[in-house]
């Protein structure tokens, strides 16, 4: 499936915790505030990113019901916390970036949701008991983690028993000089990318945690390089290189996301998946 545009976002409800109580600390970190404050607008406005087929093909693979609270966690504009909050009695989102909670409050105040709660926070130590949520999922930040195990045991740990927990990301091509080349490209794009992986890496999470083996359901999230390139902040604000990045790509489409010409510009696919498992009881 090919996603497009669609917002989905309603009403919030401003309750803003922290669980830091302070400035985000490692350099890594104050790259992701800084990348995502500043993207956080264009991200929020980003059709590909409400596409409401895809964001329903996530839904519904947690398989929510209508007296379950879920938490998605680096929840940025909160558009996975609202399209939960139509099918379960309470949806609660955490950040680290306070403009994309702004962004979050915003966008589900103008979509007139109210049973939806905010939190700014750190992914790496979530301010809830064990068990807390019935659904936990997280949508495109896992390549921005530099210790991702950490993370997805810290949601499993806030997801009960039975709960489901649902990770989705884009992932890198199982040809290693693809991927790296994908990499590369990303890293540039947003230096706060650390590295998108293969399907095999995200399965293996789940093992390691010890879930059982995740259903998986795959989708595109198409991008076309000057759009992107808009709502891109690069490293050295060197927009001319990543064009060149993307414009090298398409000739044996070496970043491995079919980048194709498309008259003067060129379009490619990041190929995203949607697994889902559930606790053990
Ligand atoms: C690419 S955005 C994805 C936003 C959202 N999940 C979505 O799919 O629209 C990545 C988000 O991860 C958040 N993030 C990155 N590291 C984080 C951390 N350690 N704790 C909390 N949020 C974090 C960023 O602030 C940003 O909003």
């Amino acid at each position: 499936m090919t996603v497009s545009v669609c917002g989905n976002l309603t009403e919030s409800q401003p309750m803003i915790t922290s669980s830091t109580g302070g400035p985000i600390p490692s350099t890594h970190e104050a790259t992701i505030a800084d990348q995502f404050t500043r993207q956080a607008s264009q991200f929020a406005a980003s059709p590909a990113l409400h596409n409401k087929a895809a964001l329903d093909l996530l839904v519904d693979a947690a398989s929510p019901r209508v007296d379950e609270v879920s938490l998605d966690v680096a929840c940025g504009p909160g558009t996975v916390v609202t399209a939960f909050a139509g099918r379960v009695r309470r949806a609660e989102g955490l950040d680290a970036t306070e403009a994309m909670l702004a962004e979050a409050r915003r966008l589900a105040a103008a979509a007139g949701v109210a049973n939806v709660g905010w939190h700014r926070g750190d992914v790496y130590a979530l301010p809830f008991v064990d068990g807390a949520f019935d659904i936990v999922s997280c949508r495109f930040a896992f390549h921005h983690l530099q210790a991702p195990a950490a993370v997805f045991a810290e949601m499993v740990r806030v997801c009960r028993p039975g709960g489901r927990i649902v990770l989705c990301d884009a992932v890198a091509s199982d040809d290693p000089a693809k991927a790296a080349a994908f990499n590369v490209m990303e890293r540039h794009r947003d230096p706060s990318t650390v590295e998108f992986r293969t399907l095999a890496w995200h399965l293996a999470l789940f093992r390691d945690a010890g879930l059982p083996e995740p259903q998986a359901r795959f989708y595109q999230v198409p991008a076309e390089r000057e759009r992107l390139v808009a709502m891109s902040f690069p490293a050295s604000d060197d927009r001319a290189g990543l064009r060149a990045m993307i414009e090298a790509s398409v000739a044996g489409d070496t970043m491995g996301v079919n980048a194709r010409r498309d008259g003067d510009t060129v379009r490619f696919d990041y190929p995203a998946v949607v697994l889902v498992a559930q606790k053990g009881e």
